[in-house]
């Protein structure tokens, strides 16, 4: 009998869904189990769309605004950005496969040479430096700008992270440590909110989104604003929320959190620059 509900609660570990000791296509299968069990009624790729999936009155706002989104000029700032050549003439297009089409979807993977996680923000730096630029700063609006427009060449791929080395092995696990730790003052894991809680009860007035597909459409729009929000900095607003100091953005930690949200996402098609609450 699999134990799928069963909660492991030592360690300061709060495993809902998973096993401590399973590899990570386990971990997939055990959450999408996990959901699709407790919700039958909500399709998996519906899993993109976070707690939206869960409330048709917030989707079908969701709808309407997407069908002429008010941050359309951000997503074009960013495009300009993406046409601008570097000073020796080349585009950002030239340091990806396929001019950067479906790509987003192959990130973060692990560099087994470097010994880390390289996110597609990482990827775009590194181009701008091949190229006789300057890195963006990973926390900076210009870096999130770029995304906005990047990524949605992107839309519809499906999510394809692979962990493939025993270094690769090492840093999903410590993003799946991060994610299922309990931190903060308030004592939570993102699991609590991310897994337990998903989908219902509402948490104050919020649906919470579950951890399936959270990594697929970003960066995103908040509140009908034009501001860009990556997903690194909608891990940080998380970690504030239970008062936990957030780790920096593009730091190991995050980096491997994303690795492991990713790949928990893998199969799931991708939509970047969407509108959030
Ligand atoms: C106390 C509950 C709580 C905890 C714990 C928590 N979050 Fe959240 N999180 C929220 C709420 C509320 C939202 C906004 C509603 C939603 O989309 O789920 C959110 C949104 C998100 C989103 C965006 C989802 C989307 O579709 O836009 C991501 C990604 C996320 N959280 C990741 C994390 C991670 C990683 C952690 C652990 C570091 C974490 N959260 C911990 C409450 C929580």
């Amino acid at each position: 009998m699999k134990k799928l509900l069963s909660l492991l609660i030592g360690a300061g570990l709060l495993l809902g869904a998973v096993a401590a000791n399973a590899g990570p296509e386990q971990d997939r299968e055990a959450l999408i189990k996990y959901f699709t069990t407790k919700y039958p009624n909500v399709k998996l790729d519906d899993y993109v769309n976070g707690a939206l999936a869960f409330d048709p009155d917030a989707m079908a706002q969701y709808r309407e605004i997407m069908s002429f989104p008010p941050f359309v000029g951000t997503i074009e700032q960013g495009k300009k950005m993406w046409d601008t050549p570097f000073a020796n003439g080349k585009t950002y297009a030239s340091c990806f496969p396929n001019g950067g089409k479906d790509v987003a979807g192959n990130y973060p993977y692990f560099d087994d040479k470097a010994g880390k996680v390289v996110t597609l923000n990482d990827a775009i730096n590194a181009c701008r430096v091949a190229n006789g630029g300057k890195p963006y700063g990973l926390a900076s609006n210009e870096i999130g700008v770029l995304d906005s427009y990047m990524r949605t060449l992107s839309d519809g791929m499906k999510m394809n992270v692979k962990v493939q080395s025993p270094g690769a092995l090492a840093a999903y696990e410590n993003g799946k440590k991060i994610f299922f730790s309990r931190k903060g003052q308030l004592n939570f894991a993102c699991a609590t909110c991310h897994v337990q809680q998903a989908g219902g009860p509402r948490l104050r007035s919020d649906l919470l989104s579950p951890v399936i597909g959270q990594a697929t459409h970003w960066p995103v729009f908040r509140g009908g604003g034009t501001k860009v929000v990556t997903l690194q900095q909608r891990y940080k607003g998380c970690f504030k929320m239970i008062r936990a100091v957030p780790p920096k953005i593009g730091g190991t930690e995050m980096n491997d959190l994303e690795y492991f949200e990713s790949y928990v996402s893998n199969g799931l098609p991708m939509q970047a620059s969407v509108f959030r609450k």
